[in-house]
């Protein structure tokens, strides 16, 4: 991609926002050119799921149903949906929620959208920016390290506020982050708060108790509380924790298809008060005029008989926490006595690293493993609205577990590797 700082295109502030080279626009482009570079690179950057056999053949099953039926084959191509999505298909999730959570929900509580990275952009630029009285609100990040995702997501300067974590050593060198609620303070110009859960990139899980204690304190301060399940419950459960799933009328719960193995299918569905979700399809028909319908119809198979939540379950949680066990031990093995930690993986497809007093940054790790044909993502990406120095940010890597086994292995000795050279140049 052209960076926009040799374009000759005049752009206005909005546009000069969204065109930035920084943050993720930056990491996919430089991911896509390394891949280019060198096919055989060991990708253990990008958040892409892994592809899991039995849930490939249910999707491709729901795809024939579908194009062997003339009227739902109509539906999936011929007709836009509504703002809110197809009210039938709004229904059927709104059940399976009350029915599995006691949720007392209906379809004006939902709304579907194409991916939630769109959804959150909708949001975050509702609830924060400059409001009609001159004032200016922000959206707060109780947990940092966060998705670094949203970054780039504001359409003013000055977005995001966060705070920086607690940090919890434990056994056999892992670790694990915890709100700092001594440091965490809502003013007036919080917007919303916002976590992701698990979240991406360190595969925490914000324990029932933080959940609460968050909720509290935004409802207290009549401020929403958005809780991005893209990882989480009910679907697709990639947890290895318990984690209660947690929903009112306070709260902005925001699922995703993608991590169930559907990124292509692009589609969200953003659970809220109806007065939320009013404002949120109204919105989302201004900027897409319709989601599309791929995603849909294959969820409205999906989640015939509740069979998604057994899927979760059965096939994608059990298969992750495969791929996570293998992860560490591989990582163990080969970091040995290296000065890294491990965070305590609760979730979602990463290991997160902690190299303690590393002497170069992240960021230079990161290109000398690129180098040497490993890809990985630098931890500093993923502190959005974190604008103190602190030397922890420059100090941790983002890798993947989704690939083949073997090369998980291949990776992790390279990385273990260049490690104990940067550490013995020291
Ligand atoms: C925490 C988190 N939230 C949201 C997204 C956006 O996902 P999608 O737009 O595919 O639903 C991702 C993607 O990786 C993510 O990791």
């Amino acid at each position: 991609m052209t960076s926009s700082s040799s374009s000759s295109l005049s752009l206005s502030r909005f546009g000069q926002k969204l065109c930035t080279d920084a943050g993720i626009v930056t990491l996919m482009d430089d991911m896509g050119d390394a891949l280019r570079v060198n096919p055989d690179m060991i990708f253990m950057g990008g958040g892409n799921p892994a592809r899991i056999p039995a849930m490939e053949q249910v999707f491709e099953e729901a795809l024939h149903a579908t194009l062997d039926d003339a009227r739902e084959a109509h539906q999936l191509l011929g007709v836009y949906q509504p703002p809110q999505g197809d009210a039938e298909l709004l229904d059927t999730i709104a059940e399976l929620l009350t029915r599995e959570y006691g949720w007392p929900i209906s379809r004006a509580n939902i709304a579907l959208s194409n991916g939630s990275q769109s959804a959150f952009f909708v949001l975050f630029n509702l609830l924060a920016g400059e409001y009609p009285d001159g004032s200016k609100k922000r959206i707060q990040l109780p947990l940092t390290p966060e998705y670094l995702g949203y970054s780039d997501l504001g359409i003013c300067e000055d977005f995001f506020t966060a705070t920086r974590p607690s940090i919890e050593l434990l056994a056999d060198g892992f670790f694990k982050y915890h709100v700092d609620f001594s440091q965490l303070t809502i003013t007036a110009e919080t917007g919303a708060l916002c976590v992701s859960r698990p979240t991406n990139p360190t595969g925490n899980v914000i324990s029932d108790e933080e959940l609460l204690k968050l909720d509290e304190l935004a409802r207290a301060h009549k401020v929403p509380f958005i809780v991005d399940g893209a990882y989480g419950t009910p679907f697709p459960n990639i947890l290895f924790s318990n984690a209660q799933p947690h929903w009112n009328d306070n709260t902005i719960l925001v699922l995703s298809l993608s991590k169930l193995g559907l990124p292509g299918a692009r589609t969200g569905i953003v659970i809220a008060n109806p007065d939320m979700i009013n404002a949120f399809a109204k919105a989302n028909t201004i900027l897409s005029l319709a989601t599309g319908n791929f995603g849909p119809t294959l969820a409205r198979h999906l989640l015939a008989d509740g069979k998604i939540l057994q899927l979760s379950r059965e096939v994608v949680a059990p298969f992750y926490r495969a791929r996570m066990e293998h992860a560490v031990a591989t990582f163990k093995q080969h970091l040995g006595d290296l000065p890294c930690l491990i965070h305590k993986p609760e979730g979602a497809i990463f290991l997160w690293l902690w190299c303690k007093n590393l002497p170069v940054s992240n960021e230079e790790l990161y290109q000398r493993l690129k180098a040497r044909g490993v890809l990985v993502v630098s931890g500093h990406h993923f502190f959005p609205g974190l604008e103190e120095d602190w030397q922890h940010k420059h100090e941790c890597i983002r890798v993947t577990y989704c690939q083949d086994p073997k090369i998980v292995e291949q990776g992790a000795q390279i990385i273990a590797d260049e490690l104990r050279r940067i550490y013995q140049e020291k």
